[in-house]
């Protein structure tokens, strides 16, 4: 069963400018971002994307800034991902992690970043467990703050770089189907998909067990289903999410086996979907629970590929934020 949920498309200011200058110092998330915003970053992104052909990986945009990683939380991606988008700027990168530092003597996250801030840091790269952590530190910082996945809330720049894998496989995002299978109510993920590319023109399909489904799904603006092959065949592009085990707190379905019934991706459900279907995956994967191995590594597979634009992607961002933040910094004339 479908229920359509559509949500009207916000007036957004920046469109409203001929000549299109990036203002934000702080990315926080992708909800409130207009399409000529989003589009400004995936085209800075493609302009960065030869500095990692390069013989010499090195451009000198962040040249004498310094850039923290505030990570809370574990990461293998975005953490590697944010550290080398900087250095490839030649920033310099802090390190910070909550373990072994004086969080376990219960310094807050105001008081960790304010004292961070203190050693002339530019850019601060946040990810936390609670949602609303980095638009809490852009209160109080004078820095650009970075959301590097908060809570359930948001992670725009996982949102950005399957994006921008989108429309590097099809040129144009407008009239895409794209379906994101499997535990949204846990997914910062899918969150910032699903207005990323809402604002840009794709139909969003929200798939998976009630159970798994965010509260108030019905004010946002996607097409919700619970029964995937459905849909399959209609789609351009399968967004296949971790079962989040550790945020989980009650079982939200009878057993591992019957997810896997239901909702994972095998060989024997991609016949069902377009032979050129994308295959996505934010990893880590729980290979053979929501993937199977022959899918994830298979030829529709853009997993690898996701990963190598989330570092053009991170580059973009952190040059985005720092231009805005120098331009804010630069006497009214
Ligand atoms: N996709 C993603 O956020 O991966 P990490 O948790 O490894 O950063």
């Amino acid at each position: 069963m479908t229920t359509k949920t559509k949500q009207g498309n916000k007036m957004k200011s920046a469109e409203k400018n001929d000549r299109f200058v990036w203002t934000r110092k702080h990315l926080l998330g992708l909800e409130d971002l207009s399409k000529q915003e989003l589009v400004h970053i995936l085209d800075t992104a493609e302009g960065f994307k030869d500095i990692s052909e390069r013989a010499i990986k090195k451009a000198p945009a962040l040249r004498g800034k310094v850039v923290v990683n505030l990570f809370f939380e574990d990461s293998t991606r975005t953490r590697n991902s944010f550290r080398l988008a900087a250095s490839r700027l030649s920033a310099d990168v802090l390190e910070f992690t909550a373990k072994g530092s004086s969080v376990s003597k219960g310094e807050t996250l105001r008081d960790t970043a304010r004292n961070l801030e203190a050693m002339g840091i530019d850019i601060v790269v946040i990810r936390h467990s609670a949602g609303g952590a980095p638009y809490l530190l852009s209160q109080c910082v004078d820095c650009c703050v970075v959301n590097a996945g908060d809570g359930f809330h948001e992670h725009p720049t996982q949102g950005l770089l399957d994006i921008f894998t989108m429309r590097e496989a099809r040129g144009d995002l407008a009239g895409m189907k794209v379906a994101i299978v499997g535990d949204i109510a846990h997914s910062r993920v899918a969150r910032s998909n699903i207005w990323g590319l809402h604002t840009l023109g794709a139909e969003v399909f929200l798939v998976g067990p009630p159970t798994l489904m965010p509260a108030g799904a019905d004010q946002l603006p996607v097409t919700v289903c619970y029964d995937f092959d459905e849909i399959i065949g209609e789609m351009d592009a399968l967004n296949m999410l971790r079962v989040q085990f550790e945020r989980i707190g009650l079982p939200t379905f009878p057993s591992v086996r019957e997810y896997s019934r239901l909702f994972a991706l095998n060989s024997e459900r991609m016949k069902r979907a377009k032979k050129d279907v994308l295959v996505m995956h934010p990893g880590p994967i729980n290979r053979g629970l929501e993937l199977e191995s022959e899918i994830a590594d298979g030829p529709n597979s853009t997993i690898l590929r996701q990963v190598t634009n989330g570092l053009t992607i991170r580059m973009a961002v952190l040059f985005l934020v720092n231009q805005a933040a120098a331009e804010k910094r630069k006497p009214e004339a």
